[in-house]
């Protein structure tokens, strides 16, 4: 297959620049962490902590004074909402990601599909070749996400029907309490 003139033209365009750098990204092992990366690490876990704080704050709120149906609103809205907040004040990027995601959306970066693959409740730090960390903070799930997480008969009324409706490829029912239900994932600059 041949690329189209205009496809061709491009890649010679961002050759003339230097070109996108490959970046290539490897796993960090706890004790190799300058003191640079490490003060990077500790910005990006008190990003997750507080997106964690915030969003758990509103959806135990919203569950109890209008019920699991109305909560949904916080997951679907308020998530991405709270996340590009936090992203901004810790100056990092970040999400919430799941091996079974309720929203596509959801999916995590490049780099942190492996670790997600083999679904272990474990954090885990990456590095790459253009010194960006990635961290990934297992989230299990508590008794109360079993209302709109659990198995069908366990969701609370209404709440099948709604997820139905609002994610006709939901993959993200069947949990019980302290199964592993995703990751927050947070990128930010190691240097
Ligand atoms: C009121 C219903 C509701 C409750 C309770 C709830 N969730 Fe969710 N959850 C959702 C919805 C809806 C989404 C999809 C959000 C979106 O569209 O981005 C979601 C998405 C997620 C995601 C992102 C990955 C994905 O599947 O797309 C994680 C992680 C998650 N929930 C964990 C939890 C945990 C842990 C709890 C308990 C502390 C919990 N949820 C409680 C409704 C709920």
């Amino acid at each position: 297959m041949t690329g189209s003139p205009r496809a061709v033209l491009l890649v010679f365009a961002l050759l003339a620049c230097g070109g996108p750098a490959a970046v290539t990204w490897s796993s960090l092992a706890e004790g190799a962490a300058t003191p640079a990366q490490q003060a990077a690490v500790a910005r990006g876990e008190a990003a997750w902590q507080a997106l964690g704080k915030t969003l758990l704050g509103e959806l135990t709120a919203a569950v109890n004074e209008r019920g699991a149906v109305a909560a949904i609103e916080v997951c679907r809205q308020r998530a991405p909402v709270l996340a590009t907040e936090v992203a901004r004040q810790h100056g990092v990027r970040l999400g919430r990601t799941s091996l079974r995601t309720r929203n596509a959306a959801n999916t995590a970066p490049a780099w942190a599909t492996g670790a997600i693959a083999a679904n272990e409740p474990v954090s885990a730090r990456f590095l790459a070749s253009d010194g960006t960390l990635g961290l990934l903070q297992p989230i299990q799930l508590a008794p109360m996400c079993v209302q709109c997480h659990g198995n069908p008969d366990e969701l609370a009324a209404g709440v099948g029907d709604a997820l139905h409706r609002l994610y006709p490829e939901d993959r993200a029912t069947g949990f019980a309490a302290g199964d592993l239900r995703g990751w927050f994932w947070v990128e930010l600059q190691g240097n």
